[in-house]
């Protein structure tokens, strides 16, 4: 991947870019970095792959997140810095498919379709929102590794516990914690608890949509995306089955192969540029 320092309103923002074709943006969950698309390189050959760090995180920790909506705001200024005029393939995973809804809502004529990965239209119950402030507070007494111990069990699937290439994955998801700022899980923590829900807005969205959900999913199960499936006009639903929340690492080969199966075929509109390629 390239990486850019990006002016993007009022922060410097860095963006990873591979390949050309259709701009495809990977917005990453919380509290990650663009590190967890690895997998999705070599989407690259097909897709002009544009993968943000998002506010707070990653190459763009000095910039402060306010809100889900001023991340969707920065979609399509990035987009602009990069000089993609039209529309692009928004695909967001749990954090980054709240940031990617969004998007969809206020900035519908940037959005040529909508990939929403282990996430889910819903606010936090108040539950939640107070386990998400109790977190922010450990989390400066302690230091990052409390987030990690608290949510890297949680984000893969418990059944491929034993699996070859689990320790690995664990290692990606551990280490990419550690690295953030905390600040930038502090701000995240308050901008996710206050996001409201989407459940109304979204049944507007008229963009071709891939749901995809782990079937083990602990954090968002997949009935989460199956609510969303019977409220959005144009989404189709996938369950991969031996994944848990972060399914674009942990079931890569299926996750990319559908990706570009529903760009060639999306339910609704086409995608000229796209069909007709492997
Ligand atoms: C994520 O993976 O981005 C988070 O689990 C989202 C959340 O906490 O709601």
């Amino acid at each position: 991947m390239t990486t850019h320092m990006l002016t993007v309103r009022d922060a410097r923002l860095a963006v990873h870019t591979r390949g050309t074709g259709i701009p495809c943006v990977l917005l990453h969950g919380f509290p990650l970095d663009h590190s967890m698309w690895r997998e999705q390189e070599p989407l690259a050959e097909h897709l002009r792959l544009i993968v943000p760090d998002l506010r707070g995180f990653g190459g763009s920790a000095g910039a402060v997140m306010e809100s889900v909506e001023s991340l969707a705001d920065d979609v399509p200024a990035l987009l602009d810095a990069l000089h993609v005029g039209g529309p692009a393939v928004i695909c967001g995973l749990s954090m980054g498919g709240y940031v990617a809804q969004h998007v969809a809502v206020r900035h519908p004529d940037r959005v040529a379709a909508l990939v929403l990965v282990d996430t889910k239209l819903e606010a936090d119950t108040p539950e939640a929102r107070a386990a998400r402030a109790d977190l922010a507070v450990k989390v400066g007494r302690l230091g990052q590794g409390i987030v990690a111990d608290a949510m890297v069990p949680r984000l893969l699937a418990p059944a491929a516990a034993a699996a070859p290439g689990r320790a690995a994955i664990e290692d990606v998801l551990r280490s990419a914690i550690l690295a953030q700022p905390i600040a930038g899980i502090q701000a995240a923590l308050a901008a996710l608890a206050a996001r409201p829900d989407m459940t109304e807005p979204m049944a507007h969205v008229l963009a071709p949509t891939l749901l995809v959900c782990g079937a083990e999913d602990a954090i968002t199960p997949p009935d989460c995306l199956e609510r969303a499936e019977q409220v959005m006009p144009c989404a189709r639903l996938l369950v991969v089955p031996g994944a848990g929340h972060m399914t674009p690492l942990e079931a890569p080969e299926v996750f990319n192969r559908a990706l570009l199966e529903f760009l060639q075929h999306p339910p609704g509109v086409g995608l000229p540029g796209l069909a007709g390629r492997d």
